[in-house]
């Protein structure tokens, strides 16, 4: 079934976001951009917020099937944390392909943090490849997740 991505940066990721868009609009699924439309300095936690908030409202199962998120920044740290501080987002930074994979595989990720001044744009792409291609494993990796939302530091 089609897929449904979210993407979001903020300047520091702005021109990775949007060759990602690109190559996204050459394959079957739907992408929606969550801004900025520009380079201008603006904060991440903003986009890593209307992202989350867009993503959990949809759940993981949208309309159009299975959706995921991407979000960019300079590193992808600012973007994973400010996403992960929402329940039911899993915010992954991955820096290759077999990060990107176990994301899934293992985590059950339904977010992805790319760093614009991390990666090249050819790496970037195979990691994101990597991301919307590998299936989530379910069995015991979904008794460890599910554990995220039901510990707490209390
Ligand atoms: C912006 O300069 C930079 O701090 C931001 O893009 C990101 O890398 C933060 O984690």
């Amino acid at each position: 079934m089609t897929k449904t991505i979210l993407l979001a940066s903020d300047h520091g990721g702005f021109a990775l976001k949007s060759a990602l868009i690109q190559a996204l609009r050459k394959v079957d699924c739907v992408v929606e951009d969550l801004g900025p439309e520009g380079t201008s300095s603006c904060d991440y936690p903003a986009y890593a917020d209307k992202l989350s908030l867009r993503l959990l409202e949809a759940g993981e199962e949208g309309q159009n099937g299975m959706v995921l998120g991407i979000l960019v920044c300079g590193t992808g740290l600012g973007m994973s944390m400010a996403a992960n501080r929402h329940p039911g987002i899993r915010a992954a930074v991955c820096t290759n392909e077999f990060m990107a994979r176990m994301a899934r595989a293992h985590n059950n990720a339904n977010v992805l943090c790319l760093g614009e001044r991390v990666l090249g744009q050819g790496l970037a792409l195979e990691v994101m490849r990597a991301f919307l291609a590998a299936p989530f494993e379910g069995g015991r990796h979904l008794r460890r997740i599910e554990q995220f939302e039901t510990h707490s530091m209390a």
